[in-house]
């Protein structure tokens, strides 16, 4: 089952993207094109990869753990629903994931 990703970039635009269950979130957003770093690759060593979720979708994703909440304290911009999308593994429940890219994410292989 091709579960269904919605990445809203820093200018508002929305990009749909899509995965299967297990995919990394991350590397599903970097397939998209989406200039989401990932400096670490997922070894919770950088925040490069954060993404805020929707409302209403946080509460659908397993909670993050206590070195993930760490990390989010270095990262830009966060809010009350940010996560590391390197920690985010897709699942058929989450099928219409919705999540923006935070307007200082940058990424150097575009520099
Ligand atoms: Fe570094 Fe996610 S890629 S914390």
């Amino acid at each position: 089952m091709s579960i269904a990703v919605t990445f809203i970039t820093a200018r508002g635009d929305k990009v749909e993207a899509s995965g299967s269950a297990g995919d990394n979130l991350l590397r599903v957003g970097q397939a998209a094109g989406l200039p989401l770093e990932g400096t670490c690759e997922g070894q919770m060593a950088c925040s490069t990869c954060h993404v805020i979720v929707a409302d209403d979708w946080f509460d659908r994703l397993d909670e993050p753990s206590e070195e993930e909440e760490d990390m989010l304290d270095f990262a830009a911009g966060v809010r009350r629903t940010s996560r590391l999308s390197c920690q985010v593994e897709l699942a058929s429940e989450l099928d219409g994931l919705t999540v923006a890219v935070p307007a200082d994410s940058n990424d150097v292989r575009r520099m």
